[in-house]
């Protein structure tokens, strides 16, 4: 089978990482081109992955270089523009979550995708590639936990990074939506029902300025589904020890929880404070794997003519629900979810 050509927009914290995958570790493709807004980006993307064409002008990306193929790695406000200018164009789509910012986003997003049924549209909710979650999955539909119930999500970012998350929160639209697409979207998959009503709160003990930029340090959420299962979710951006990520999945017969410690491997370090193991640092280094295999089945669904499990339409109702659980935070009363 000949190579897929591909062109990436976004080179940036996350956009290097499937870049780097796409350029030396993905099978049956090839990176041709990149687009982004930082020269020095397009510079290392020449100089390091050998990329033959690079602009920062998207639309001349897609219509002057020599791809089949977008990744769409740039800021979450560009996406779904992005992805209709790519699939009217007859080029493939990936991109990462979230699909978009807001309901008339995505709805273009999904129009666009209804207009091309004969290109592939692949949304980037890299967590159910992630070999633990997905066994967790696995076990779930073999019936192992009985009739799964409750899901219990912690996204924790680590106080390391906090300044950059700070600077951030001015423009993400806030924790919920910057941080829980991922659990969102995981409920879903794992208590298979849709979210009717949402519950959230903040609040904020280490750094005034998330309050000040209008967002929160830490934030929680109760979210019902529409066949009686429930779920609860904790975002926060001040982990002392790492980034943190855990889920845990209650059934009727037994639980699953993913990450109970989410440990950096399995050394042991025995030093002067006792015997200790590191956990995981960022998002790239826990999800490594998750972000390679997604990469392989999209370039995999494009040679084979074959659809991903997820859609465009799981993409929309993440991006609701981040933001009815949003709404409930700044208005303190529960929130209903409009489809
Ligand atoms: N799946 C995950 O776990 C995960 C993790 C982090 C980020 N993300 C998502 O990935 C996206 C990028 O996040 P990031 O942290 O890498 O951002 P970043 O700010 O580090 O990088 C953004 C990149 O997009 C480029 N860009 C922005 N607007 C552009 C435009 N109009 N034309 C061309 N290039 C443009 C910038 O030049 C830069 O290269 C976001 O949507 C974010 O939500 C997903």
């Amino acid at each position: 089978m000949k190579d897929i050509k591909v062109g990436i927009v976004g080179l940036g914290r996350l956009g290097s990482v499937h870049a780097q995958n796409l350029a030396f570790k993905i099978p049956g493709c090839k990176l041709v081109a990149a687009c982004s807004l930082e020269q020095k980006e397009l510079d290392w993307a020449k100089d390091y992955l050998k990329v033959e064409y690079t602009t920062t002008d998207y639309m001349k990306m897609v219509d002057e270089a020599d791809i089949e193929a977008v990744v769409i790695v740039s800021s979450s406000p560009e996406h779904c523009w992005m992805i209709e200018y790519a699939l009217d164009a007859g080029k493939h789509v990936f991109t990462d979550k979230p699909l978009g910012c807001s309901l008339e986003e995505c709805k273009r997003a999904e129009a666009a995708v209804e207009r091309h049924p004969d290109k592939l549209f692949f949304l980037g909710f890299m967590r159910r590639y992630d070999p633990s979650y997905a066994d967790a999955k696995a076990q779930i539909d073999a019936g192992h936990i009985g009739k799964p119930y409750l899901v219990k999500a912690t996204g924790l970012d680590p106080e390391a990074l906090v300044e950059s998350c700070i600077k951030f929160s001015k423009t993400s639209g806030g924790i919920f939506i910057d941080a829980a697409s991922h659990d969102i979207d995981l409920m879903r998959w794992f208590l298979g029902g849709e979210v009717t009503e949402v519950y959230a709160a903040g609040t904020n003990f280490k750094h005034p300025e998330f309050a000040e930029n209008g967002d929160t340090e830490t934030g929680m959420a109760m979210l019902k589904f529409d066949n009686g299962t429930v779920a609860f979710l904790h975002v926060g951006r001040t982990a002392p020890h790492g980034y943190h990520t855990e889920t845990e999945i209650v059934g009727t017969e037994a639980h699953i929880r993913v990450a109970g410690v989410p440990w950096k491997d399995r050394v042991m370090v025995y030093d002067q404070y006792g015997a200790r193991q590191e956990i995981v640092e960022n998002f790239p280094q826990r999800f490594a794997e998750a972000y390679l295999l997604e990469m392989v089945d999209f370039i995999d669904c494009i040679q084979k003519d074959r659809k991903p499990e997820l859609t465009v339409y799981d993409g929309t109702k993440a991006t609701l629900v981040t933001y009815a659980i949003t709404d409930s935070f700044h208005t303190g009363k529960p929130v209903t979810v409009k489809y």
